[in-house]
């Protein structure tokens, strides 16, 4: 597959602008390298996968930092993040020297806690998430967004199995001492068959005959990994008792696919899963856009224990609140909208609120872009370009 743009490309740039270090983080495979390499030519690249750069980071970093010619970029710096308090010496001698210091590295959360407290101030984070259906028409809710699988659809269940296995033998390991990596397999297939359900911790424990904090410690890791995406409840005092666990979704729908042995688009259809399905992949939709465009990522659902739900709350650019409804089928109707507008009544006017059920693209239904007065439709490709 050709070099594909990135939607995150202009944030990295700005970045590189405004700070003396850039650090892209991200899973496994969504094509942090690639990236920096392009927008970076002439940086110095140093892999810290490389044992022997390893060993010198080790014996030496002081020399080894000290040696290298600015921009330099630091590929995997979760293999040696010791290394970034001695960057950071460097870094102070010219604090104004912008994009100078450029890092990849997966394991969001340690690696972050590296960089804040190593390079407080100093660094701008970014995270790249798999493709957006904003970057390329390939993906899909079938197949997800990582560009390997993108690049040979036809080879997406080797490569899901493959990624699965070097994923958990090498970053689960290096994360947890995981012994039993049969069951956190099992966990992960349980995952799936449970996407988009409020996060029950003993309901998963015990099928797999572990205990809840070993769940917790698990959960843990697929999350800073970025396998996971969690979603909070929205909290506003309304008077009402609210569900207060996250719901818990895959990251990328390809993989929930491949994990519930969904193989075609026909099977994709008649899927008891597919509602679920497409509903993870409208929230990991608006947290790639949020991701991409170097904002914080902020998505809720709603679901109060009189039954009022709402699939998903989030910050709109413009300052206000959008809801969004997710809905499998083609067709949208009125009643949709109904969940949506009872919330925005008990909320009360605070500020503008964009409602939105979202729906499967078709070509063959007619359009419909009204639903209920004040709430729009859009087919998911519509509602990727209305992100961004
Ligand atoms: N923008 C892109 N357009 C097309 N293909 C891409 C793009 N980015 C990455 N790829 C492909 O995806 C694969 C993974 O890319 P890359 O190695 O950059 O990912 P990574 O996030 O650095 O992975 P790792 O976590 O293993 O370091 C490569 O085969 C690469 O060619
Ligand atoms: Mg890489």
């Amino acid at each position: 597959m050709r070099f594909v743009p990135r939607a995150v490309q202009p944030a990295v740039l700005e970045a590189a602008r405004s700070f003396p270090a850039v650090v892209v983080t991200g899973p496994r495979r969504t094509g942090k390298t690639t990236l920096l390499r392009r927008l970076f030519p002439r940086a110095t690249y140093v892999l810290l996968e490389d044992p022997d750069v390893q060993a010198r980071a080790r014996s030496d970093p002081r020399a080894l930092i000290e040696e290298l010619r600015v921009p330099v970029l630091f590929d995997e710096i979760q293999n040696a993040p010791d290394l970034l308090a001695y960057i950071c010496t460097r870094v102070d001698r010219k604090p104004r020297a912008m994009g100078k210091w450029l890092f990849t590295g997966s394991q969001e959360a340690p690696l972050m806690r590296g960089v804040s407290e190593s390079m407080a101030g100093r660094a701008a984070i970014l995270q790249l998430l798999p493709f957006s259906l904003a970057e390329t028409d390939r993906v899909s809710l079938l197949h997800g967004g990582y560009p390997e699988v993108l690049a040979r659809p036809a080879g997406r269940a080797l490569w899901f199995s493959s990624y699965i296995q070097t994923y958990l033998e090498r970053d689960v390991r290096a994360v947890r001492n995981i012994r039993d990596l049969t069951a956190f397999r099992r966990l992960l297939a349980m995952l799936a068959r449970r996407h988009g359900e409020v996060l029950n911790m003993t309901d998963l424990a015990a099928p797999l005959g572990v205990s809840v904090p070993t769940i917790g410690d698990w959960l843990h890791v697929l999350e800073i990994t970025g396998q996971i995406m969690l979603v909070p409840p929205y909290f506003e005092n309304f008077g009402k008792r609210l569900i207060k666990s996250p719901k818990i979704y895959l990251g990328d729908s390809g993989m929930a696919c491949y994990l519930l042995g969904i193989a075609t688009q026909a099977e994709l259809d008649r899927s008891p899963f597919l509602a679920a399905l497409f509903e993870g992949y409208v929230a990991a939709e608006i947290l790639k856009s949020q991701a991409n465009q170097g904002r914080r990522k902020e998505l809720y659902h709603f679901r109060d224990q009189q039954g009022l739900e709402v699939d998903f709350l989030f910050p709109a650019r413009d300052g206000g609140l959008w809801m969004v409804e997710s809905k499998a089928s083609k067709t949208v109707l009125p009643a949709m909208a109904g969940p949506m507008e009872s919330l925005r009544r008990s909320i009360g006017k605070h500020g503008p609120v964009r409602m939105t059920v979202v729906h499967r693209a078709s070509t063959t239904a007619p359009r419909s872009r009204g639903v209920a007065p004040g709430v729009e439709a859009l087919d998911v490709r519509e509602f990727v370009e209305a992100l961004c």
